[in-house]
């Protein structure tokens, strides 16, 4: 195992993102989860702890994030999945990276309707959650579709974990896993 890539803090890595976890962990990140049950996600995962929070619970979140910060140190990476933005703890999450003088990448995933050719406001007003903050740098990663002959479908957590290692290795500003334009014709 490689040594010494610093502290990459996930929240809600522990479901689709598990795999992209894993990689980060072997290659040398130490890895921070926060989630309701990350604990027993991160028992017997070498190089990687939980610290248990629901993200709709700012106290809790604020208490796990200061818990997963001691373990690791200031975070020069983070993956951010959180099924709404609409709370402080995103923001809580991206006030976190980084430290004094160093910058952090956010990865922030969002669901393919953030990233509706109709509504071109959604994608900036998600980045909006690092606003004003030099010391993150914010990425963000769409989970589109994946168009099949018998339809669109939702991209596995295999596809998913590997776009996100995929977009964190470009380190381009938008990834796009698997299409949402043109807008799949099944999917209103
Ligand atoms: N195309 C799209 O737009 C799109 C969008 C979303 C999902 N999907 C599909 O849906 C599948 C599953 O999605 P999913 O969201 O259930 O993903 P998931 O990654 O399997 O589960 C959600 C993750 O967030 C954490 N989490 C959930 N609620 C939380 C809360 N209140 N506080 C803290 N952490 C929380 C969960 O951990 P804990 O349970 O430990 O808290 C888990 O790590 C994906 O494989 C994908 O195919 C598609």
């Amino acid at each position: 195992m490689a040594e010494g890539l610093g502290h990459a803090l996930i929240v809600g890595g522990t479901g689709m993102l598990a795999a992209a976890a894993d990689r980060l962990a072997q290659d040398g990140w130490r890895v921070s989860h926060i989630a309701r049950h990350a604990t027993t996600f991160a028992a017997g995962r070498e190089g990687q702890a939980g610290f248990d929070a629901d993200y709709h619970d700012e106290a809790a979140f604020r208490a796990a994030l200061a818990a997963a910060l001691e373990w690791g140190g200031p975070p020069g990476l983070g993956i951010a999945w959180f099924r709404t933005l609409k709370l402080p703890t995103p923001r809580l999450m991206a006030e976190a990276m980084g430290a004094p003088g160093a910058s952090a990448r956010l990865f922030q995933v969002v669901g393919s309707r953030t990233a509706h050719p109709n509504h071109p406001d959604r994608l900036p007003r998600a980045a909006a959650v690092a606003e004003g903050l030099p010391n993150c740098l914010l990425r963000q990663v769409v989970l589109g579709f994946r168009l099949e002959p018998a339809g669109a479908r939702a991209n596995t957590n295999a596809e998913i974990s590997a776009g996100v290692l995929e977009a964190i290795a470009a380190d381009r500003p938008l990834t796009i896993v698997g299409q949402v334009d043109p807008w799949p014709l099944d999917r209103a």
